[in-house]
């Protein structure tokens, strides 16, 4: 027996940066937020180590922000939303601070600035040297759990879409400890995070397995540029699921990448060496892995003891495993750390289907590209969750029923697991047609047994639309196909299109 919840709000699922900026813009209408796991664990967000970017320091602009945008994003990013977002960065900065976050700042009262890849200026605003996203996620819950208007539930797992007969979407199935729930309301916001737990080796909770963006894709809703996955160059390699990581901060900072005979190796691979484009420096680190050099990030001299005041949640990691970073070099691996593709959306979350809004990382609004540049994720976040939530609570009840929703079945561990290590494998730093052929034949495999899970479905997108994109651009590298091809073109899938024979 399925039991039905009518909201009269904002239904918004998932309860990171993106969800509760969200919520915290419906009002005067009600939000319900629901969240599988409990609150900080399964959000990428209060796992953030860098900050938000922002042109906040005097000599920076907003339009600088987003030249250097577009310019890490290889080609794919859509201009005007990289002027949008990054105009906005300021006030989202502030925002959050009224929030209560307690944004670092200099003896003038000024936000205190880190330097990381690809940004012209320092202008990453940070808590704490390394705990941004944890300070930020603290201050957003109190502020959403303090506000009438806002209830939040746990435990409670997406499952599908409900669509009325029209084909507008008018909530989520999902499961809860009361069983299969239907949560009815006149909008939707799926703010439900990455999908790095879908691979072996990630810096996101391993919860994030793309729910949102394949329950989306199911119900027909348009899906960009799913090929595209962020590899953090410097996960620490001690074998951790997930890898715990270390900020590109400790480089802004000047710690250098070393092999395992000392010689700092990225000038042989960028002019900008360190500070190069993230998605050539995880390249250049799995080349040294793989031909037996190794890779280490050497901070003895950047930071050395004063390692624990200024990167805290750093030294915790390293210790744990054992590594003093103040008097040894720290070693990295690249590991799946953010998703650039996902349900297609503008800035005020709008997506192809009607009711349905998506923001933060499962949405692909066309800010990141190929190549998202460091802490533009939480900027968006902030700045598209509010929007999205000022524009959902515009929306009236239309009053219709929801059509029944079949849920898809869920994935045992094991099969989890060698899902988990065939997209690393074969839809890692470096593909080509046949790994992910081979990959494409692990996912029929998978749901020939265990029927469609959500999973299995954008393990898929990422599959087929890097196995057609014969290119190498950003995040995506092909080593059969190592150029770049001209014109660039964004990837658009429509899975219900698809099916019906129709292009999207
Ligand atoms: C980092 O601190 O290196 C991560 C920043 C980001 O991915 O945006």
């Amino acid at each position: 027996m399925i039991q039905r919840i009518n909201h009269d709000g904002v239904l918004i699922v998932g309860a990171g940066l993106a969800g509760l900026s969200a919520a915290l813009a419906c009002a005067p209408r009600k939000a319900l937020v629901l969240a599988a796991q409990p609150l900080f664990k399964g959000s990428s967000s209060a796992w953030a180590q860098g900050g938000v970017a922002a042109a906040l320091a005097p000599n920076d602009h907003a339009s600088i922000h987003a030249a250097d945008t577009v310019s890490a994003g290889a080609g794919l990013v859509t201009a005007s939303v990289a002027d949008d977002i990054t105009r906005r960065g300021v006030a989202a900065v502030d925002r959050l601070a009224a929030f209560g976050a307690p944004f670092d700042r200099d003896n003038k009262g000024h936000y205190a600035l880190n330097l990381e890849a690809a940004h012209t200026f320092p202008r990453v605003a940070r808590v704490q040297g390394d705990g941004a996203g944890q300070a930020i996620m603290e201050a957003m819950v109190a502020a959403a759990m303090a506000d009438p208007l806002i209830e939040i539930r746990t435990g409670v797992s997406l499952k599908a879409l409900l669509k009325d007969a029209s084909g507008r979407v008018r909530g989520v199935l999902a499961e809860t400890a009361a069983g299969l729930t239907e949560f009815v309301a006149p909008a939707t916001i799926l703010a439900t995070g990455g999908l790095g737990g879908l691979y072996a080796v990630t810096t996101n909770p391993r919860e994030l397995r793309g729910e949102g963006l394949a329950a989306a894709a199911l119900a027909g809703a348009d899906i960009a540029d799913p090929e595209f996955v962020q590899f953090h160059p410097t996960a620490i390699d001690v074998g951790a699921d997930p890898a715990p990581l270390a900020t590109e901060t400790l480089r802004g900072v000047g710690a250098k990448l070393i092999d395992k005979t000392g010689h700092a190796f990225m000038s042989a691979y960028h002019a900008k060496t360190e500070l190069a484009p993230r998605d050539i420096v995880a390249r250049a680190i799995h080349r040294q892995r793989i031909d037996g050099l190794g890779a280490f990030l050497d901070a003895r001299e950047a930071v050395g003891k004063d390692f624990p005041q200024r990167f805290p949640a750093v030294f915790a990691a390293c210790m744990a495993a054992a590594i003093d970073p103040r008097k040894q070099p720290i070693p990295v691996a690249p590991a799946v750390h953010y998703h650039m593709g996902g349900i297609a959306a503008d800035v005020h979350g709008r997506t192809s289907l009607p009711g349905l809004f998506a923001a933060g990382e499962c949405a692909s609004t066309g800010l990141h590209g190929a190549n998202r540049l460091a802490s533009n994720s939480l900027l968006e976040a902030a700045v598209c969750g509010q929007l999205a939530g000022e524009a959902a609570r515009e929306v009236a009840d239309p009053g219709t029923a929801p059509l029944p929703a079949a849920p898809v079945s869920t994935l045992p561990p094991a099969a989890m697991a060698t899902l988990r290590e065939a997209l690393s494998r074969d839809a890692g730093v470096i593909r080509d047609a046949e790994g992910l052929s081979r990959l494409i034949v692990v996912i029929d495999d998978l749901e020939a047994e265990h029927s469609r899970a959500l999973p299995l479905v954008a393990a898929r997108l990422i599959a087929s639309a890097a196995l057609a994109r014969q290119e190498s651009r950003g995040g995506h590298y092909r080593a059969d196909f190592p150029n770049l091809s001209s014109p660039s073109r964004r990837t658009l899938i429509n899975l219900v299109q698809q099916s019906a024979g129709v292009a999207a």
